[in-house]
């Protein structure tokens, strides 16, 4: 596929024929995901290919906490966990998804609810001994250690792609991160940043919703004017 269409039409995908996904495919994406920019070249990143069932069926059940938790705040109109947020109006938010929850116990459930069944399950970490955080120090929220380890995951996803095969990068069962590491053995200087769901896909979805370059882009000042081109 040629290069930018790729990037502008790999959108998330949650539904997924049930056939495998071959050891050796997985290998072959891990492979090309391995030549993703990193800080410092630290290569920080771990993977556990989870197969197992009972595992698979634990990361499920610590997923979903997060998971009723970010519809009841989408619901509240929040950007779930933002770093800068009204936290009480996050705390009264987060009081609807016991009833979330239960009303979803009672559906069919959705991706959240089968995440044990999706084909390829990854969990990727992060070995902080190895990551180049260089907002580490300051006083705010620090997010750079993370641009150590998505890329990868980003590249994982498009060498998915290029395989036939498509997915999701999810974060949810980070809220639970004490229960993912005990569930697989994780020490305490690895920190688990996602998990991938891989498949094949039924529907590749690719025209995405993004704002426009104009939205995003300003010239010299943060408030300067929007960088336009062709007025
Ligand atoms: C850091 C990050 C965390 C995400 N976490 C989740 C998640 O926990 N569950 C999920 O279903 N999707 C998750 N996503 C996928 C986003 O929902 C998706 O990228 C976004 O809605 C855009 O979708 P689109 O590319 O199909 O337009 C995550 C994506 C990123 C980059």
């Amino acid at each position: 596929m040629d290069l930018i269409e790729t990037l502008r039409t790999t959108g998330a995908v949650r539904d997924f024929h049930p056939d495998p996904v071959p050891d050796e495919v997985l290998h072959r994406i891990l492979d090309t995901a391995r030549f993703a920019p990193n800080g410092g070249n630290r290569q920080a990143w771990r993977v556990i290919t989870v197969a197992d069932p009972d595992l698979r069926r634990g990361l499920r059940d610590l997923y979903l906490p997060g998971w009723y938790d970010y519809l009841a705040m989408g619901a509240a109109g929040l950007t779930p966990w933002a770093p800068v947020t009204d936290r009480d109006a996050e705390t009264r938010a987060v009081k609807a998804a016991p009833a979330i929850a239960a009303a979803a116990a009672e559906g069919p459930g959705g991706f959240a609810e089968h995440l044990d069944e999706v084909p390829a399950l990854l969990v990727v970490l992060a070995d902080l001994r190895r990551l180049a955080a260089v907002d580490r120090d300051l006083p705010r929220y620090t997010l750079v250690g993370g641009a150590s380890i998505y890329p990868f995951v980003w590249s994982l996803l498009l060498a998915a792609r290029a395989e036939g095969l498509a997915g999701v990068m999810t974060t949810m069962v980070v809220r639970q991160e004490a229960g993912v590491k005990a569930l697989l053995d994780i020490p305490e200087h690895v920190a688990v940043a996602a998990v991938v769901a891989l498949g094949r896909p039924v529907h590749q979805p690719t025209r995405l919703r993004r704002e426009p370059v104009e939205a995003f882009t300003t010239v010299d000042r943060l408030d300067g004017p929007s960088l336009r081109v062709g007025e």
